[in-house]
């Protein structure tokens, strides 16, 4: 039986990388969660057309995260066709520069609200996994609160005061979820690193800086968790691929 796999976000960046990565492996099914359909059909049309395996095994399903309504009919389309669910990749996000009370509103909505949500909704087809469940949440050195306050740090310098508070508290749901799901489920804070997508229209910015990692890279660092290889890093902030790359909170 194909491990069933969830991507949020799967239409673009991280996410569109992750699926593709997914979908090819022979064990797996990678539903790509997208909140345009449109735009969920080119990504996986883009994955057919570039992709070696022929037999990539992907669907697509309709999520807007902040959308109530969206997730419970993703829930009730997955329960149907799968009826469980081994891997939640909590990747959808969004990275605003302004701090206002609208912007930090959205993206906290967007970035902590809503993955919180999306989890405890899938969290009862996560439980019908015969295997070992998987949740990971797509978080960021940024949200770190130990690293905001480390001179030593590539973004020290950086403010970002909207995403960093969104994923600080992204990084507390992981690590509420890892007590709640203790025995159960094994839950992941993961930062995919500085990568080359168009979160925050920065991809030029990035693209010339030259130090920025592909999109591949990342996907690999969360087949790996997928994998069960960093399972004794359950409840931690983890980020590239081996076992021991890890961040403090
Ligand atoms: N790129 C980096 O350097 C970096 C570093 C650390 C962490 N991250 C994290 O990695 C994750 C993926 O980011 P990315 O770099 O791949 O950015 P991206 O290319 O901009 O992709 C973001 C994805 O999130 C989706 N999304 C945004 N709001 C959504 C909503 N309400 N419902 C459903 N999907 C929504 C977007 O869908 P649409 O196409 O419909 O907008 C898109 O598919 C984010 O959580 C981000 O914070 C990225």
């Amino acid at each position: 039986m194909s491990i069933v796999v969830l991507v949020t976000g799967g239409n673009n960046g991280i996410g569109l990388a992750t699926c593709q990565l997914f979908a090819a492996q022979p064990n797996y099914h990678c539903i790509m969660a997208s909140r345009s359909l449109e735009k969920g059909k080119k990504a996986i049309a883009s994955i057919h057309s570039s992709s070696t395996k022929a037999s990539s095994s992907i669907s697509l399903v309709q999520l807007d995260v902040t959308s109530d309504t969206s997730i419970a009919a993703a829930v009730e389309d997955i329960r149907a066709k799968h009826g469980h669910l081994d891997v939640l990749v909590n990747n959808a996000g969004v990275c605003p520069m302004d701090f206002s009370r609208s912007v930090l509103r959205d993206c906290l909505e967007t970035n902590a609200i809503s993955p919180a949500m999306v989890t405890q909704a899938f969290a009862p087809l996560l439980l019908q996994s015969k295997g070992t469940p998987r949740l990971i949440y797509v978080s960021s050195q940024l949200g770190s609160i130990q690293m905001r306050g480390d001179p030593e740090n590539v973004a020290y310098n950086e403010a970002y005061k909207t995403y960093r508070a969104s994923k600080a508290a992204l990084n507390m749901l992981a690590a509420c979820d890892a007590w709640e799901y203790r025995g159960k489920v094994k839950v992941f804070a993961f930062c995919p690193g500085y990568v080359i997508t168009d979160l925050a229209g920065q991809r030029e910015d990035k693209e010339k800086a030259g130090i920025a990692k592909s999109p591949d890279e990342s996907a690999k660092g969360l087949f790996t968790i997928a994998e069960g290889k960093r399972d004794g890093e359950n409840g931690l902030f983890l980020h590239d691929e081996k076992p021991g790359e890890l961040y403090p909170w």
